[in-house]
């Protein structure tokens, strides 16, 4: 059984996703273990606190050895970021190489790194004049958004959209799926990295 920590700093519709994904079997012999949030008032805790599942609420201060620490705690196996706002610590990245997912809403190398988070990666993309955007899958490493890439998913860029628009687009068309499916390849041992590219073996 594949033991998953699910890191959130807002909303968590993507917690939603591998919760129902969990439920409805499209993820296979998974459990999520512990949410932990960096904020006391994420919504994503109250779909924690529905789901039954224990969080965790970790605040700035102790960070990083209190982050290893609740890890530890639950035995994780792999650490998913979804919706984390937070510079993940390196004593962190260091406890589990290879072994922290983050979902990050456009189609990396492009509309990433320090400062593109939330809106502002879809407001980059309209102002670019793009006509697909997407969603990516990446294993962490020391740098933001930059880590081994394990699934990405295209999504059409449309006349009139706004960010909040293509926001939602890319949330329900790319990372509502790419999020959960990576997880239960990884839970199924179909990825692996070579010469720091991520291969999957479906
Ligand atoms: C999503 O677009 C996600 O890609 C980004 O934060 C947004 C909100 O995520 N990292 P969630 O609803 O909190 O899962």
């Amino acid at each position: 059984m594949q033991k998953i920590a699910v890191c959130v700093s807002g909303g968590g519709t993507n917690l939603q996703a591998i919760i129902d994904a969990v439920h409805s079997g499209k993820i296979h012999n998974t459990q999520i273990a512990v949410v932990i949030s960096n904020k006391a008032d994420a919504y994503a805790l109250e779909r924690a606190n529905n789901a039954g599942i224990p969080k965790e609420y970790e605040n700035r201060s102790a960070f990083g050895e209190a982050m290893v620490d609740a890890l530890h705690k639950y035995n994780i196996d792999l650490v998913v970021l979804a919706g984390y706002l937070v510079i993940v610590p390196s004593e962190m990245i260091a406890a589990y190489p290879n072994k922290i997912i983050n979902i990050h809403p456009s189609l990396i190398p492009a509309h990433c790194g320090m400062g593109y988070y939330g809106l502002k990666v879809h407001e980059s993309v309209l102002a670019c004049g793009n006509k697909i955007t997407g969603a990516t899958v990446h294993f962490v490493d020391e740098k933001a958004d930059h880590g081994p890439i394990i699934l990405q998913k295209a999504v059409e860029v449309k006349n009139g959209d706004t960010p909040e628009i293509l926001q939602r687009r890319v949330m329900e068309q790319a990372e509502w799926n790419i999020l959960p499916e990576a997880i239960d390849l990884i839970g199924a041992g179909k990825v692996s990295v070579q010469n720091g590219i991520a291969v999957v073996s479906r």
